[in-house]
């Protein structure tokens, strides 16, 4: 099939190298032409694990094209996908604007039946606003339609979620269009659920809120294991293995950050005041979120009576492991309290630094994570990447002032790390 998808950012870019693998031909479109070079010598513009070799084979076989004309894009494909940036705007609703400037750029190329594809995260009634906005240059209605087909992947893990989803969304008015969408996706062997749009637009938000309510929930039930003497751990392994329930998404930390979870939650919360529904619990969930860090930050305070002049050593800046986003970390908080408290901070992250280098600049940057003990009055794991768990704390310890290590998600045992003389506290532990 012929497809063009407009945005090259996380979805738009695994989406449109998983399609074109899939034996599409995929014209990639953005504004941004640095990006686009760059994606044509078969690099990727974000670090995401087994993207970028698809890019060069999708290259190689000529069915992933480049070019930064959304109106060349569209004359030449059936279904045109819409995956731009949807970020909180002034009062935390969704700004729309790249999403209509996109169909502002559409609908004057449309000239052949096409299929527009709303992939960017939107609130009800986007779909419609597509559909009237281009309707609004005399587009013939009979020419195109506007499906909204939301996506679940994650970053980190996004080629993989792309090729195994567990379910392919698709909202259309018609049976014609969402089968063009079903003819698309049916070799990924995935349900497809067929909605309205509205619903598929909702199913989006629901989910992603849904989720973060369900770490929120293990989170706030760490606090109570703190004061009872009860283990979190033990607790959600207790919870997760009744089906209903499920483990994913059940691992107390540091709280949810990332540039998909806090932008939802806040914005379904937008979308029930503008129709008249208050979502305490969602408010709720974003309240336990904030309190996770503050909360895990004074007990660090009181260990160590008072922050300032303290020398403290972050490991991990990303919003989670294995992806560079630094976007809404939990590291923000982290650093900006420390800061704030006159504690000298040291951070590293395995990919992330350079991108929090150029929006903190004033803290100092370990050039290793055994760094990052040097001299350190007490070590906070921010992000569990993978390789922290090798490290030889014993070794590391004699290196800090005191041994103090603070594990945000959970990634030692308490038995473990104090088999080498180190205090030990973590979240959901006495
Ligand atoms: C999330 C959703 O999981 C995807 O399905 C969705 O497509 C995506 O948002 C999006 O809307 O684009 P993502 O933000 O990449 O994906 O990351 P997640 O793996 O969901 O993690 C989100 C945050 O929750 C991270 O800060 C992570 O550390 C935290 N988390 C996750 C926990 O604290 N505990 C858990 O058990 C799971």
């Amino acid at each position: 099939m012929d497809v063009a998808i407009v945005g090259t950012g996380y979805v738009g870019l695994v989406t449109g190298v998983i399609l074109a693998d899939l034996g599409n031909r995929v014209i990639c479109v953005d504004r941004d032409q640095a990006k686009l070079d760059l994606i044509a010598q078969g690099k990727s513009p974000i670090y995401e694990p087994g993207l970028e070799e698809i890019i060069k084979r999708t290259l190689q076989e000529g069915n992933l094209l480049l070019s930064s004309s959304i109106e060349e894009a569209t004359k030449k494909s059936e279904v045109v996908f819409i995956a731009v940036g949807t970020p909180p705007g002034e009062d935390g609703s969704p700004d729309l604007s790249a999403v209509l400037a996109v169909a502002n750029a559409i609908a004057p190329a449309i000239d052949k039946p096409t299929v527009i594809v709303n992939k960017s995260t939107v609130p009800v009634g986007t779909a419609q606003l597509v559909e009237d906005l281009i309707l609004s240059y005399g587009t013939d209605p009979g020419l195109f339609e506007v499906v909204s087909n939301p996506e679940f992947l994650r970053e980190g893990s996004a080629v993989h979620d792309t090729l195994r989803p567990d379910r392919v969304v698709v909202g259309s008015k018609t049976k014609s269009a969402a089968m063009k969408l079903v003819e698309l996706y049916s070799v990924l062997e995935a349900p497809i659920v067929l909605t309205t749009t509205t619903s598929a637009e909702l199913i989006k938000y629901a989910s992603n809120s849904f989720l973060a309510v369900k770490i929120s929930f293990i989170n706030a039930i760490s606090r109570i294991c703190e004061k009872c003497g009860a283990d979190v751990e033990e607790v959600a392994r207790g919870m997760g293995l009744d089906k209903r329930i499920g483990s994913q998404f059940l691992k107390a930390g540091l709280g949810w950050g990332g540039s998909c979870f806090p932008k939802d939650v806040q914005g379904l919360t937008k979308t029930g005041e503008k129709l008249g529904y208050r979502f305490d619990l969602l408010t709720a969930a974003d309240d336990i979120n904030k309190q996770q860090t503050t909360h895990f930050l004074t007990r660090l305070e009181e260990k160590l009576g008072g922050l300032s002049g303290k020398r403290i050593g972050l490991l991990g800046l990303a919003f989670k492991p294995n992806t560079d986003d630094i976007r809404d970390a939990k590291s923000f908080e982290i650093i900006d309290y420390l800061a704030g408290k006159g504690a000298e901070v040291i951070a590293h992250d395995p990919v992330a630094m350079s991108n929090m280098k150029e929006v903190r600049p004033y803290i100092d940057y370990a050039k290793d994570a055994t760094e990052v003990f040097q001299g350190s009055d007490a070590v906070i794991l921010v992000t569990e990447w993978e390789q922290y768990r090798g490290l030889n704390l014993d070794q590391l310890g004699s290196q800090m002032k005191s041994r103090i290590l603070f594990d945000g998600r959970r990634m030692w045992t308490k038995t473990n790390v104090e088999r080498y003389g180190y205090s030990y506290s973590t979240i959901g532990l006495e």
